[in-house]
């Protein structure tokens, strides 16, 4: 894949951002170096922000209100990067909202909401609009997990089976789940192994949840539309010092691992020759050899860098050029999102050990 810069592109999207904090300084506001960003202006309520981030990445424009921002600066889209109000509830909604009548395409950090009826009221705003949403899931554009889908995806790989994530995260106990403020952590973080799981298994049938008494740790055993059967390894009490995640992937005698996000490897069909009990090594036939990939950390490559493989900088991209084709986002989507949010009700809302349907 050859990434064309900024500067590159014959016609950029003419884009405004609203929300000048850490993560979009960070993380979203570098990415506009990689994508057909032209930044006419930028908002935050801390205008100090918004004029800091105006400096360092060349926006037109400062605003501190949003609403007057997209009066003003008609912006062909929108990148929202706000945080949580006094409830713990995400701002996209009705930020996103103001943006899709004001004539603008919203890309929203996660998470996207705090409910199905939230995201539901975008996708209505969205189809009376005839504008549309992308949303931040990020692990969905990590290139180790574009790998192992289109490993997953080869004839050769077969029916993919069963798929096992971890990710440390506790939930609160089911007393603390229907206030918003105590469920904001889990709301954050289940974002992203949720859309590892829906990225590599697609649409979620059935979960269970199993959680322990010791310190919210917990497993939750799904079902997928495909017939497929996964389990999300919530493994809180993990060590610190610990790589987060790890993701296995089962398909006919073949399996897929993506560890620490930046190892892949594919166990392909084969195995020792000889039989059982007269095998006298472990080699193979090198057609049927381990493939396993990881960067190399040495040449200053674009690949090299957290922005390509933490995902920001393709998931920015892919939603600029949506925006010039003037399609929908098919990955990262408002029908995502809202698959996202029945599963989080499904653990706010209900009973663990009970069987919740998630499919509509
Ligand atoms: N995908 C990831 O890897 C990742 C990582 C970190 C944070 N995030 C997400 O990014 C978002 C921001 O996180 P953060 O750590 O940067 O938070 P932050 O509090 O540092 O920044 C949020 C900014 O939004 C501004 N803001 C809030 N409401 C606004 C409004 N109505 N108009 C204009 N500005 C407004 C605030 O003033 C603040 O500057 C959160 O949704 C978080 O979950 C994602």
């Amino acid at each position: 894949m050859r990434i064309t810069y900024n500067h590159e592109y014959p016609r950029r999207v003419r884009l405004a951002a609203i929300g000048c904090g850490g993560h979009a300084l960070r993380n979203i506001f570098p990415t506009y170096q990689f994508a057909p960003v032209d930044l006419a202006a930028v908002c935050d309520l801390d205008r100090e922000r918004a004029e800091a981030c105006a400096r360092l990445f060349g926006a037109g424009a400062v605003y501190a209100d949003y609403r007057e921002m997209l009066e003003r600066e008609r912006p062909e889209a929108v990148v929202i990067v706000t945080n949580y109000d006094e409830n713990g509830r995400p701002r996209y909604p009705g930020i996103a909202i103001d943006a899709l009548r004001a004539g603008a395409h919203a890309w929203i950090e996660k998470p996207p909401a705090a409910s199905v009826a939230e995201v539901e009221a975008m996708i209505a705003a969205s189809d009376e609009t005839a504008r549309f949403v992308g949303v931040g899931f990020k692990k969905m554009f990590f290139p180790a997990n574009v790998k192992a889908k289109e490993i997953i995806t080869r004839p050769e790989f077969g029916a993919v089976s069963t798929i096992t994530a971890r990710y440390p995260q506790s939930l609160p106990p089911e007393a603390d789940r229907s206030d918003s403020r105590r469920m904001c952590g889990f709301l954050d973080h289940i974002v992203h192994p949720y859309s590892v799981l829906r990225y590599l298994g697609g649409p979620i049938e059935s979960l269970q949840v199993e959680r322990s008494r010791i310190n919210g740790a917990s497993f939750t055993h799904i079902r997928f539309v495909s017939g497929a059967v996964g389990s999300l390894h919530l493994a809180h009490g993990q060590s610190g010092m610990s790589p987060l995640e790890r993701t296995e992937i089962i398909g006919d005698s073949a399996n897929v691992v993506v560890d620490n996000n930046v190892r892949v490897t594919y166990y392909r069909r084969g195995g020792a020759e000889g039989g059982y009990g007269r095998a006298g090594t472990f080699f193979g036939s090198d057609d049927a050899a381990p493939l396993h990939w990881e960067p190399e950390f040495s040449l200053g490559q674009l690949y090299n860098k957290g922005l390509f493989l933490l995902g920001y900088a393709p998931e920015i991209r892919y939603f600029c050029e949506c925006v010039l084709e003037n399609r929908a986002p098919e990955v990262g989507s408002l029908a995502d999102a809202r698959e996202l949010l029945r599963v989080f009700e499904a653990y706010q809302q209900r009973p663990d050990g009970e069987r919740v349907v998630i499919a509509r």
